[in-house]
């Protein structure tokens, strides 16, 4: 202990971080040349992605880039994804663990899921799916909690064709059912709960709720009785069947592994972005399992003798990507933790990594800030010494965050990845070779190879080392979202038209815009700095604000209102609230508690504005347009610039004294 000032104060100077010569030794990949090579071979470099892959049809061409943006990848070759993810491992791993489940309630044992039992389980649940009636090309919607039955059910759906459309199991019922409306999903499987810092919450009521608002006919819902004795007793309807009882009466099934074009639907993702409905991601059979298999073994190092820990969602797509078809597409063990990190202690996730032998582990940020502030005795009292690498995900780590990762947790002898990438991107983009390349705390890397990232300024135009500007990718990657679910005109409104000739069939004049904002040093290191769009980052949660203002709107006694994010010690992010309310309406407690509500009906808990302000007026520029950025500077505490430009300068001083007397 009485070293710590020491490390700390010689951390705090370094800026730089060398991976461990022990962790180079055996990295997946450790010859710096595959930058070069890449770019010299591409894109028949993506072979390499494919290779990791089992194809029952060869492909006939790497990339078809005759039609850009819609790019296709491997076309001409078939495969299916749940063959990929389990059939291919039985052989030599059969009796390895595929899932090692960890349930909340400290007393409850895991749940170990071989690839035999995974292979067994998925097969059974296929062939009750079928039996359904659910059909190739069908979306089947789960709103689970992080239970086996959620990636049963996924590789289920992919075993006969279906794209799943995973809704987070925390978002609210009219969020369920505005996805199911959307994709035009007749099927749901859910789960009647589960346990969060010890209390048996009722998930069934939720999403029977959300059924009630979808506007089409759904067929059947599966629920998975996850509370057993603690369940809140309701009744199944007709078309409601049990998940143990259906999977019972179709014991010992086996279902043909559908074989699927490349470019066929895996899934679809809903996700926010500045304007309107959530916009769903459409990510396909063949270029999403390569991607994710090659960014796998080659970012986070994965070997099938490890036992692989994300503590993400899978309803968010890190999980997707990197607790599903990663590392199963590689054979290896993939952790899923079902609750909170502080419970029953703080040192929940300590316990698992110290119990399991976790050899990689990947987090967010805001998680690292939240162990941080808990203090380091937390770590301290497990063994960690199992640990080979860390990985960060989801939203900017500041440095002293990285180093506090490095110290406490990876014991100054893991090399950490900060990988950078978005739902739409499938996969990694942007981080280091954790097996090549020296570390920079605060910068995720260089794009991975073969990746044509850019910083650029409003133009286009890559900006000089050190400023601030837009990320960019210039050259399409197997991984890409191939389109919004239906919606090809917003494909290319949201993510094309900003750095693209939209009228070129030249793919040279296609760029894709991520909306982050982003500098790059004189070595090429990127450092993202976070969305330029009207999106905030709630503990990694991606949340955009003007649905959020559509909530607050919906509260009875709301004329107008503005939402932004700001800066939030623990969370990244917060949403903070600025209202008018109607006239004969005061914006008292009773009207905040139903503003929260009516955005915890419509999205969730996690949106919940973190302050409303109850304001005569917003902000507004001479044409009337609110201005955010001035009210994300009150909500930050920052000196405001110019507000000479406003229409209504004074009510600026009015907002800041509410904000600063609450
Ligand atoms: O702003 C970037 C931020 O998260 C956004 C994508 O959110 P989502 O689609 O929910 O996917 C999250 C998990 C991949 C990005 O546009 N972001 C993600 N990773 C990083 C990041 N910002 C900085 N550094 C990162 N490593």
């Amino acid at each position: 202990m009485s070293q710590q000032p020491e490390l700390e104060a010689r951390l705090e100077d370094q800026n730089e971080f060398e991976p461990p010569e022990s962790f180079v030794e055996q990295a997946n990949v450790s010859d710096p040349s595959i930058y070069e090579e890449f770019d010299e071979n591409w894109p028949e470099c993506w072979e390499q992605a494919a290779d990791l892959l089992d194809w029952s049809e060869e492909y006939d061409q790497v990339l078809d880039d005759s039609n850009p943006p819609f790019y296709e990848w491997f076309t001409g070759g078939s495969l299916n994804a749940s063959q990929n993810c389990i059939d291919r491992h039985l052989e030599e791993r059969g009796d390895e663990a595929a899932i090692e489940w960890v349930g909340e309630p400290t007393g409850e044992e895991n749940r170990t899921y071989t690839y035999e039992d995974l292979h067994r389980e998925v097969n059974e649940f296929a062939a009750a799916l079928r039996e359904m009636g659910v059909g190739e090309d069908d979306v089947v919607t789960m709103h689970m909690p992080m239970i086996p039955e959620l990636p049963i059910a996924m590789l289920a759906c992919a075993r006969i064709g279906a794209p799943h459309s995973v809704v987070f199991a925390g978002f609210s019922a009219s969020a369920l059912a505005e996805r199911m409306n959307a994709a035009d999903s007749e099927y749901l499987v859910t789960a009647n709960g589960y346990y969060r810092r010890g209390d048996a919450l009722d998930h069934l009521e939720k999403a029977n709720e959300g059924l009630e608002g979808v506007e089409h006919e759904v067929s059947d819902v599966v629920v998975k009785d996850r509370l057993g004795d603690d369940a809140h007793g309701h009744d199944l309807a007709d078309n409601q069947h049990d998940y143990d009882e259906l999977v019972a009466e179709h014991a010992g099934a086996t279902v043909d592994p559908v074989e699927r074009d490349a470019e066929d639907m895996l899934f679809l993702m809903y996700t926010s972005g500045t304007t309107g409905e959530p916009k769903g991601v459409k990510h396909t059979t063949g270029g999403y399992l390569a991607w994710n298999a090659w960014t796998s073994q080659a970012v986070l190092d994965i070997k099938p003798d490890d036992t692989y820990f994300c503590s993400a969602d899978i309803g968010w797509i890190t999980g997707h990507s990197y607790i599903v078809y990663g590392p199963l597409s590689l054979g290896t063990t993939t952790v899923m933790y079902e609750g909170t990190p502080d419970h029953p202690e703080q040192d929940r996730f300590w316990e698992i990594v110290d119990d399991l032998d976790v050899t990689q582990f990947y987090t967010a940020p805001t998680a690292i800030r939240a162990f941080m502030k808990w203090g380091a005795e937390y770590p301290d009292e497990h063994d960690l010494s199992s640990l080979r690498l860390l990985g960060t995900v989801g939203e900017p780590i500041n440095p002293k965050a990285w180093k506090w990762y490095y110290k406490h947790i990876g014991d100054e002898n893991c090399p950490i990845v900060d990988t950078w990438w978005q739902t739409e991107t499938g996969g990694m983009m942007v981080t280091t070779l954790p097996g090549v390349n020296d570390m920079k705390p605060g910068s995720a890397g260089p794009p991975i190879p073969g990746n044509d990232v850019r910083v650029v300024d409003a133009s286009g135009d890559e900006v000089s080392a050190g400023e601030a500007g837009y990320l960019t990718v210039e050259k399409p990657w197997p991984g890409m979202l191939r389109t919004l679910y239906q919606n090809d005109e917003r494909f290319i409104q949201e993510y094309w038209a900003e750095y693209s000739d939209t009228d070129s069939d030249d793919p040279e004049d296609w760029v894709y815009f991520p909306e982050d904002g982003a500098k790059i040093d004189d070595d090429g290191y990127i450092t993202v700095v976070g969305r330029v769009d009207d999106v905030v980052n709630v503990s990694g949660h991606r949340l955009g604000t003007m649905e959020i203002e559509s909530a607050v709107v919906a509260s009875e006694g709301v004329a107008e209102a503005a939402v932004v994010g700001a800066d939030h010690e623990v969370k990244g992010e917060a949403v903070h609230a600025y209202v008018i309310t109607e006239d004969g309406y005061d914006g008292g407690r009773e009207m905040q508690d139903q503003i929260e509500q009516s955005v915890e009906d419509a999205i969730g808990p996690i949106a919940r504005p973190e302050s409303i302000v109850f304001t005569p007026e917003l902000p507004k520029t001479r044409s009337g347009k609110i201005m955010r950025r001035l009210l994300e500077e009150i909500a930050n505490g920052e000196d405001l610039g110019d507000t000479s430009t406003l229409r209504n300068p004074d009510v600026v001083e009015d907002i800041q004294q509410q904000v600063g007397s609450e």
